[in-house]
């Protein structure tokens, strides 16, 4: 008998990048799930597999043997799942070893925060099959260690909002709180199925900010200001004023270098379409855009992307962070 536990994908509406330094970030899960189904084995080894990526290994230890498709980059999605999981078998006297299925609806490297959704599932998953008692906050801060061996240095907000859920305003010396959001927030999502690392576009930005801190400095207290007038915008329901701050937003991220050709198209066309404002979300270099619409033009905007050659779907907010099925 296993157990199935699911996390949402989530978009940064604002903040981005500026969050790793210290600047305040907001952002909605949404309702496209990771799913993660574990069952004890009789070995104590960890046997992973993704039907989505058609992936498959297993770990002895520390020694990973490859059974389905690219044996590094089974690896390194592998990885954070099984320094998770092995978090929870640690607290357990007897060690029993785990199969691990994932399967998700996520985009992979889109910046929707995948790799912490799955995470987070499958430490959801691993507690309740080895009967560990675990809060949210466990998860979130077992999420939190494992994506830092895929990440970098993340701010933690993808581990936040994947075990939380909602909608949230998230800063790394103060944590997060649920943010008041009276409004449904019509987005359409246009992936650009340009695939990238968060790990090389964090470190990119490192490289500009080390190179030029009195501008970018400068570029930090903006994001900073976009985020505090947008929490103001929420409150007063106003899409307008949203929509511009968006557009500023993506600005500053172009500034910082991880806009790409790809993302300016969708951005442009979804703009051109009607959309409020348009940005990309998450990383960057690749991965996707987010544009606010009013309802009456969402199909108008979706339609645009999609010319211009992305792949675009509606996204809907979702309350529930990580769940047992
Ligand atoms: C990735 O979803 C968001 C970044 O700000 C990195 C992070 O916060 O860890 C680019």
């Amino acid at each position: 008998m296993g157990v199935v536990a699911s996390a949402p994908a989530k978009i940064i509406l604002f903040g981005e990048h500026f969050v790793v330094y210290g600047e305040p970030a907001i952002v909605l899960a949404i309702d496209k799930r990771a799913y993660v189904k574990i069952e004890k084995r009789g070995d104590s080894n960890i046997h992973l597999r993704s039907t989505t990526l058609n992936l498959a290994g297993h770990f002895e230890g520390d020694a990973f043997k490859i059974e389905q498709g690219n044996a590094r980059e089974a690896r390194s999605k592998f990885e954070p799942v099984k320094h998770a999981v092995e978090r929870i078998q640690e607290k357990k006297s007897e060690h029993v070893g785990l199969d691990v299925e994932i399967n998700s609806t996520i985009p992979v490297g889109a910046g929707l925060g995948s790799s912490a959704a799955v995470v987070a599932a499958a430490t959801a998953a691993a507690g309740a099959i080895l009967d560990v008692k675990l809060s949210k906050e466990d998860i979130f801060r077992i999420t939190y260690e494992a994506e830092r061996i895929v990440h970098g240095t993340p701010s933690g907000v993808d581990p936040a909002i994947s075990t939380f859920g909602g909608a949230i305003l998230f800063q790394m010396d103060t944590g997060f709180k649920p943010l008041e959001a009276k409004t449904n927030i019509p987005l359409v999502i246009g992936d650009t199925g340009v695939e990238r690392s968060t790990r090389i576009q964090v470190e990119k930005v490192r490289r500009l900010m080390e190179k030029y801190p009195r501008i970018t400095e400068n570029m930090m207290k903006a994001a900073r200001e976009v985020v505090l007038r947008a929490i103001d915008a929420f409150k007063e329901n106003d899409l307008e004023t949203l929509g511009t701050l968006m557009n500023i937003n993506h600005a500053l991220l172009y500034g910082i270098g991880v806009s790409d050709e790809s993302l300016e198209w969708l951005a442009n066309a979804a703009r051109k379409a009607g959309a409020l404002g348009a940005k990309l979300t998450g990383a960057g270099g690749g991965g996707c855009m987010i544009a606010l619409t009013k309802d009456e033009r969402l199909q108008e905007v979706l339609e645009a992307i999609q010319r211009a050659g992305g792949r675009p779907f509606i996204a809907r907010k979702t309350d529930e962070g990580v769940r047992i099925e």
